[in-house]
């Protein structure tokens, strides 16, 4: 892609894929502290970060979240459940809606990392569904204040997938919506 041989310093962006098939190898200790770093080095309302995160290698725990998330039946060996924490909140409107936005940047800041790491995951969305958020407070067993918003799975790729970008011209409006010509907006 033109993208990653012109901008190196983007590539990982690119690289990164929904990856789905995963080797049995363990996700070392030290990258998942360093995704989790990443995923808490995301931007949040008022600075609030209302993020907790559960890690889960265990297999028997892995195995209950594949039966609960329908569209999650992936095999990965490491899981790590995105919530929100409505007890962080400095105000009623980050309690009820900022909290999404804040911990959906940690999932994408986690998921990049790990493609700068060499490895690969996939975005599980739970919230808002409720048959998902209750199961999975089930079993990781959060307390109710505590919301999941998203699992990922983390692990090294078993398939490949090209970099990408999804850039549609169309998507992209200048100085007001409908105005699609870049250069008759600039006056050209
Ligand atoms: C909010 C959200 C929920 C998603 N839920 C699932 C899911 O339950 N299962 C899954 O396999 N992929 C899920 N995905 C991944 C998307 O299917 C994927 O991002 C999309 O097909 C684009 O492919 P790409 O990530 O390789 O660019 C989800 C992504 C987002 C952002």
């Amino acid at each position: 892609m033109k993208e990653i041989d012109s901008y190196p310093n983007l590539a990982f962006i690119f690289k990164r894929r929904s990856i789905r098939k995963f080797q049995t190898e363990p996700v070392p200790p030290e990258l998942i502290e360093m995704m989790l770093k990443a995923a808490m080095a995301a931007p949040s309302a008022m600075n609030n970060q209302p993020w907790e995160f559960v890690v889960i290698t265990e297999a028997g725990i892995l195995e209950k979240i594949r039966q609960t998330l329908i569209f999650g039946r992936h095999k990965a060996p490491l899981a790590i459940a995105i919530c929100g924490n409505k007890f962080k909140s400095k105000n009623k409107l980050s309690a009820t809606e900022f909290w999404i936005q804040d911990c959906s940047a940690a999932v994408e800041n986690l998921l990049l990392a790990a493609t700068a790491l060499g490895l690969s995951g996939v975005w599980l969305g739970v919230h808002p569904v409720k048959l998902f958020s209750h199961a999975i407070a089930k079993v990781l067993e959060l307390p109710r204040h505590i919301a999941p918003l998203a699992v990922v799975y983390v692990g090294y790729p078993a398939e490949d997938k090209e970099p990408h970008t999804k850039y549609k011209e169309k998507n992209v409006h200048w100085q007001r919506y409908g105005q699609q010509n870049k250069l008759a907006s600039d006056g050209e």
